[in-house]
């Protein structure tokens, strides 16, 4: 797939695949625009990413803008997180810029989603307490699945976790009568109607992974299930509303926006990735990072 033309957002324009570096595209993208964003970052971050040494500084009067984790400055945090090690340290300075622009990005009402695994959530939620503030962390789901082999030396890990931040915890936009249901645990015990209408899901949710052999498998490897990204969709965005996905993969932030009416822009640098999303949104233009 050849993308067409640098991509250059419109925000009364319709939804795009992008095909890039994110970071070049989300430092076009204008403030406030997106009223839902969901990451689902990689963890190998790759040797191709420069390590950041220095970066934009929000505490530049020493006194730091956006007081963090335990009250300590935004500064601080970071350097703190900067000394776990070079793993972490590399992986930290390629999100923290993004999640910046994630930050910046946000609508007033607008909520970020991160999905990531055990090996990473700590981290990544310090960081994002220093960015949003930890008054706007909103959650903290458990995506439970079944599937794969068990070891028998240690508890199978197998969940994942999505952190949510809102940018303005007195006026995001949340529509908990949107979700889909799920059914009681013990349907017995709430009477006939109640267990007919199910119940809210809570902040654990039990779903399938993308099943190998299912009409969903797209062939991306970390593809992950449109009925998660629908829920998310659901609640934290409205029809019409922007969607951003700056590490698509193969496009299921799109997928989902798509078939719920919202308009979105989805973002990866591997063109493996654009082809895959290309052929399950044949409607949408790929355009190329400015
Ligand atoms: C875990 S996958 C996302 C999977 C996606 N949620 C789905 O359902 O298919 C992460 C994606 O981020 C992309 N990516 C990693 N670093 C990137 C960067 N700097 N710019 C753009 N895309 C990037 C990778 O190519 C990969 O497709």
């Amino acid at each position: 797939m050849t993308a067409r033309a640098p991509f250059a957002f419109d925000p009364e324009g319709a939804s795009a695949i992008v095909a890039g570096e994110n970071l070049t595209v989300l430092e076009t993208l204008p403030d406030e625009s997106f009223t839902l964003i969901y990451l689902d970052p990689p963890f190998n971050t790759g040797r191709d990413q420069v390590r950041r040494t220095t970066r934009a500084v929000h505490a530049a009067n020493g006194e730091g803008d956006r007081v963090g984790f335990a009250g300590r400055s935004y500064e601080t945090v970071l350097g703190t997180l900067r000394s776990y090690g070079d793993s972490f340290a590399d992986y930290l300075g390629f999100l923290e810029p993004r999640l910046l622009h994630a930050h910046r990005l946000l609508a007033q009402d607008g909520t970020l989603y991160v999905h990531l695994d055990y090996r990473e959530v700590h981290y990544v939620k310090i960081l994002l307490d220093a960015i949003f503030g930890r008054a706007c962390f909103l959650n903290e789901i458990v995506w439970a699945y079944d599937f794969g082999a068990r070891s028998l030396k240690r508890w199978p890990a197998k969940h994942d976790t999505i952190l949510v931040y809102v940018k303005d915890p007195s006026a995001y936009h949340f529509d908990s009568t949107a979700v889909d249901r799920e059914p009681y645990m013990a349907p017995g015990l709430v009477g006939p109607a109640k267990a007919a209408r199910g119940k809210l899901p809570t902040d654990v949710w039990w779903h399938t992974i993308v099943s190998p052999t299912g009409k969903e498998k797209t062939g991306y490897p970390t593809q992950k299930p449109a009925g998660v990204l629908r829920r998310i969709v659901t609640a934290s965005s409205r029809p019409g509303d922007w969607v951003l996905d700056f590490f698509a993969g193969s496009g299921t932030t799109g997928a989902v926006s798509a078939e719920l009416g919202r308009r979105f822009v989805c973002v990866d640098r591997n063109p493996e990735a654009v082809d895959v999303m290309h052929r399950r949104l044949p409607d949408t233009p790929v355009y190329r990072a400015p």
